[in-house]
C-alpha cells in the first residue's frame, strides 16, 4: 500500500457532440516521499487526471471507473467516491493543488494573507493573530516579501502570484501535493527558482508530490518515478532511471527524443508526424498505432495491457506488445528503438 493508490481509473467529460474518454484504466501509485512526474502531449488528460484526486472536474467531467485510494497513517480514503464533507476535510491539509494559473486559483477579491490565513483556520483552532505570523513566515520562505500579506493577487506579478498559491498549498504540511504545471506561465529563471523552492519545502514537509510538466528536464531532475500518458491511457511508468534512460514504450522513446538535453547527452531532435487519437472515438487496439513504426498487425486489434518489465522489481510497466514478447526480440527491438530512422521514415 502507498500512499496513493490509484486503480483502473476512467473519467469521462459529456459535451453536446458526444462523450469523451479523457482518462482511460489508468493505475499507479504515489509512495511516501516520492516525486512523481506525469508526463505526455497536450490532451492526452494528466490534467483531468490531477483534477479527479480532488474531486474538482468540471461540472460536464466524471470518474466513471476505478478508485483514488488516499492511504494516511490513521485511515485510508477512496477520494474518488467519497463525501463532500470528508473532500473538504482533505484538501489543503491532506492533498493541495498548485494550479498552472495562480490568477485562476487564487480569489481576486480577497488579499493573499486572508486567503492563506482562511486556510489554515478552516482546519485548525488557531487565532488569526497566529495564523497571520505562519502566513508570513510562509510568504518569507517562498521568496516572497512578508509585507505583501495585504496585496490582492491583481498587485502581484506572475511569479510573485505563484509564490503566493505555493505557500497556501503549503500551509497545512499536506502528505500529496499536486502540481500541475506550476510554472509554465513565467519566465525561465522565475521557473527555476520556484521549482527549487517547491522541491526543498517538499523534502523538508516530508510530502509526496504528482507534478506535471512538459518539461522532461524537470522530470529528470525531480523525480524519483515517471508516468507517460497517451490518449489518456498510462503507456509506461516506473523509476525515472530505467523510463527514462531505457525506456520500452516507442511513445516514451519518441517524446524524449523531442527534447534536446537529457543529461547531457547529445541526440538528433526528431518530432513524431501525426496526432494522438480522437478521444470522442478512442481505438480498440494500441492507441500509439497510428504514429507507432514498430506496428504489427495484431496492435490494431488488441489494447496492450500495462505488463511488468524487469520481472516486476521497481514497479516498471509498459503497454507494448513488441517490447514485452521475450528476451531476445526485447533485445532487437531495444537496439531498433535506437534507430531514429524509424521516426523518419513514417
Ligand atoms: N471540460 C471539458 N469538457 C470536454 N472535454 C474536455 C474538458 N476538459 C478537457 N477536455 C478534453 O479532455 C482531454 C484531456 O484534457 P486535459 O486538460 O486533461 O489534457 P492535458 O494532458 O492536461 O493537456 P495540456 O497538456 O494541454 O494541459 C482533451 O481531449 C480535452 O479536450
Ligand atoms: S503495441 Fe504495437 S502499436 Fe502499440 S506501441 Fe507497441 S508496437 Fe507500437
Ligand atoms: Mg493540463
Amino acid at each position: 500500500m502507498s500512499l496513493l493508490d490509484i486503480t483502473d481509473l476512467s473519467i469521462q467529460y459529456s459535451t453536446n457532440e458526444g462523450s469523451i474518454d479523457a482518462v482511460r484504466n489508468v493505475s499507479f501509485s504515489i509512495g511516501e516521499n516520492e516525486t512523481f512526474g506525469l508526463v505526455g502531449e497536450s490532451g492526452c488528460g494528466k490534467s483531468t487526471l490531477a483534477k479527479s484526486i480532488l474531486q474538482i472536474l468540471p461540472p460536464n467531467g466524471e470518474i466513471t471507473n476505478g478508485s483514488i485510494d488516499l492511504n494516511l497513517s490513521n485511515r485510508s480514503v477512496n477520494l474518488a467516491t467519497t463525501d463532500t464533507e470528508t473532500l473538504r476535510e482533505m484538501r489543503w491539509d491532506e492533498v493541495s493543488m498548485i494550479a498552472q494559473s495562480a490568477m485562476n486559483a487564487l480569489d481576486p477579491v480577497y488579499t493573499v494573507g486572508e486567503q492563506i490565513v482562511e486556510a489554515i483556520q478552516i482546519h485548525e483552532d488557531t487565532s488569526t493573530k497566529k495564523a497571520r505570523e505562519r502566513s508570513r513566515e510562509l510568504l518569507d520562505t517562498v521568496g516572497l516579501d512578508p509585507e505583501r500579506i495585504d496585496s490582492y493577487p491583481h498587485q502581484l506579478s506572475g511569479g510573485m502570484r505563484q509564490r503566493a498559491m505555493i505557500a497556501m498549498a503549503l500551509a497545512l504540511e499536506p502528505s500529496l501535493i499536486l502540481a500541475d504545471e506550476p510554472t509554465t506561465a513565467l519566465d525561465v529563471i522565475t521557473q527555476d527558482h520556484i521549482l527549487e523552492e517547491i522541491n526543498s519545502l517538499k523534502k523538508r514537509l516530508g510530502s509526496s508530490m504528482l507534478i506535471i510538466t512538459h518539461d522532461i528536464s524537470v522530470v529528470a531532475e525531480t523525480c524519483d518515478r515517471v508516468g507517460v500518458m497517451y490518449g489518456g491511457e498510462l503507456v509506461e511508468v516506473g523509476p525515472i532511471e530505467q523510463v527514462f534512460v531505457n525506456p520500452e514504450h516507442p511513445y516514451t522513446l519518441g517524446l524524449l527524443n523531442a527534447f534536446p538535453t537529457i543529461e547531457g547527452e547529445e541526440r538528433d531532435l526528431i518530432t513524431m508526424t501525426g496526432s494522438p487519437p480522437d478521444l470522442s472515438d478512442p481505438p480498440t487496439g494500441c492507441s500509439f498505432y497510428e504514429r507507432c513504426p514498430y506496428r504489427e498487425p495484431r496492435c490494431a486489434e488488441e489494447d496492450p495491457p500495462l505488463t511488468a518489465r524487469d520481472g516486476g522489481e521497481n514497479d516498471w510497466r509498459t503497454a507494448c506488445f513488441v517490447s514485452g514478447d521475450g528476451e531476445d526480440i526485447e533485445a532487437t527491438y531495444k537496439r531498433t528503438l535506437r534507430n531514429q530512422d524509424l521516426w523518419k521514415r513514417l
